[in-house]
């Protein structure tokens, strides 16, 4: 049941400002004259706030990837107690070495709803990963189901960035360098280290997580697309400053090298008064996809619906790519619309946020996911193929889904829990099943 606080969280969300712009030099004061002119470290910072730098990448890497903040703050973010280890429920890290590495395709329906009261935090299931987080490669993905805001709480992933695909009920997420609402077709990202809270804006709030340890998400480059298409930067949205001016027990939780420690704060570290920089969270409408394709034959390979990537140190190999299915024309004459069947060096988790996907006809539900690991076999299941290739082929819109993917360059090794869930769909197989033979040499 949505209770009061929901609404008020609403009400915050609907009427925030942004900045506007993909990897901009942005910078923002919650109260006038806040931010220094002129020099990053005053001998004194305005209004008696303290200067922090806060780094997303070497000090020294290229100015092309180089990303940091200036946060003009009540308190230094030194000012804390020890941290302890804490419980981390059902929130796992790479590397992943329970199971088995699986080259089975594999299905799950949505998450279970919780049992009890779950914020975001606690909500958080891991379905597996690859790489080191202590050696910041690879990825993880994980699913979330909560019921309720965090309260007095603030996470922290010093692991990697969190990019948030809500798929039920609207986020404000409070974060240090300002506040962000996502809704289900936007997508949310928390950069490595960037603290926040998630309170929810409805009475559930479902989704998934790519958890990245790697570079940080940029937008591919265009080739010969040109200047201008896929995502374009200035829909992104970063956040203006605004802080939390409370003392008083605040928790703060660190997942730092895949565990999760927690101290008791006597202060809120969302008291970012002001900010300059470009190390920052941002939202993005998929729906604002630009989405290009063919207009003569062939279905292009998905990596034309690229929408951030994370490069690794080979031109062209991802770390990990997000990809998104959005509403498209197809008008492909002579062609086999739907993708095609394939064996892809890289891994696929595929999501659904909203209605159906063109390749399957049945089981891939909103909330779900698949998995096709490096090399296995997928592709449109029977029924699908069938129907596409007696179809006749005017100019059709495909307007009634939107799924997602999280492509990776290894393979994806499960969690236990994700390997045993009984939301995991036995016999996902056999929607290749009855293929039929049609040679006829
Ligand atoms: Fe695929």
């Amino acid at each position: 049941m949505a209770g009061t606080g929901n609404e008020q969280a609403r009400k915050t969300a609907e009427g925030l400002a942004y900045h506007t712009g993909f990897g901009n030099e942005h910078s923002s004061e919650a109260v006038p004259g806040a931010l220094p002119a002129g020099r990053n470290s005053p001998q004194r910072a305005p209004l008696g706030l303290y200067a922090e730098q806060l780094s997303g990448s070497a000090f020294t890497e290229p100015r092309a990837h180089n990303l940091r903040s200036w946060l003009y703050r009540i308190r230094p973010s030194a000012a804390h107690p020890p941290f302890v280890r804490a419980e981390r429920h059902a929130l796992r890290s790479a590397p992943f070495t329970d199971c088995t590495p699986d080259p089975n395709r594999l299905r799950w329906n949505p998450l279970p709803e919780p049992a009890g009261p779950t914020d975001f935090l606690d909500g958080l299931w891991t379905l597996g990963g690859n790489g080191d987080a202590t050696q910041r490669t690879g990825m993880a993905v994980h699913l979330y189901y909560a019921n309720t805001s965090m309260d007095r709480r603030v996470f922290g992933n010093a692991d990697g960035e969190l990019l948030i695909v809500p798929e039920r009920g609207g986020l404000l997420l409070r974060t240090e360098l300002g506040l962000l609402h996502a809704e289900p077709g936007e997508v949310a990202l928390i950069p490595r280290g960037v603290r926040f809270r998630v309170e929810l804006l409805d009475a559930t709030a479902r989704g998934y997580v790519c958890e990245n340890y790697g570079r940080p998400f940029q937008l591919p480059d265009l080739g010969p697309i040109g200047a201008n298409g896929l995502a374009n930067a200035r829909d992104f949205r970063a956040p203006v400053a605004a802080y939390e001016d409370v003392e008083g027990p605040v928790e703060v939780v660190n997942k730092f090298c895949g565990h999760l420690w927690t101290a008791t704060y006597d202060h809120s570290p969302l008291d970012v008064v002001a900010w300059h920089g470009n190390h920052v969270p941002y939202v993005y409408d998929l729906r604002r996809f630009n989405v290009i394709g063919s207009i003569s034959y062939d279905h292009p390979d998905p990596s034309i619906f690229t929408v951030l990537t994370s490069p690794s140190d080979t031109p062209g190999l991802a770390g990990v790519d997000f990809v998104v299915f959005a509403p498209r024309w197809l008008v492909g004459e002579d062609t086999f619309r739907p993708p095609y069947f394939h064996r892809n060096v890289m891994t696929e988790y595929m999501g659904l946020i909203e209605g159906a996907y063109d390749a399957k006809a049945e089981g891939f539900v909103p909330g779900g996911g698949s998995l096709h690991n490096m090399m296995s076999a997928h592709g449109p299941d029977r029924e699908t193929f069938d129907r596409a290739s007696a179809a006749e082929l005017p100019p059709q819109k495909i307007d009634d889904g939107l799924a997602f993917m999280f492509e990776t360059r290894w393979p994806l090794t499960l969690t236990e829990q994700a390997r045993d869930a009984g939301h995991l769909q036995r016999g996902y197989d056999d929607v290749w099943q009855g293929l039929q033979r049609h040679f006829r040499p």
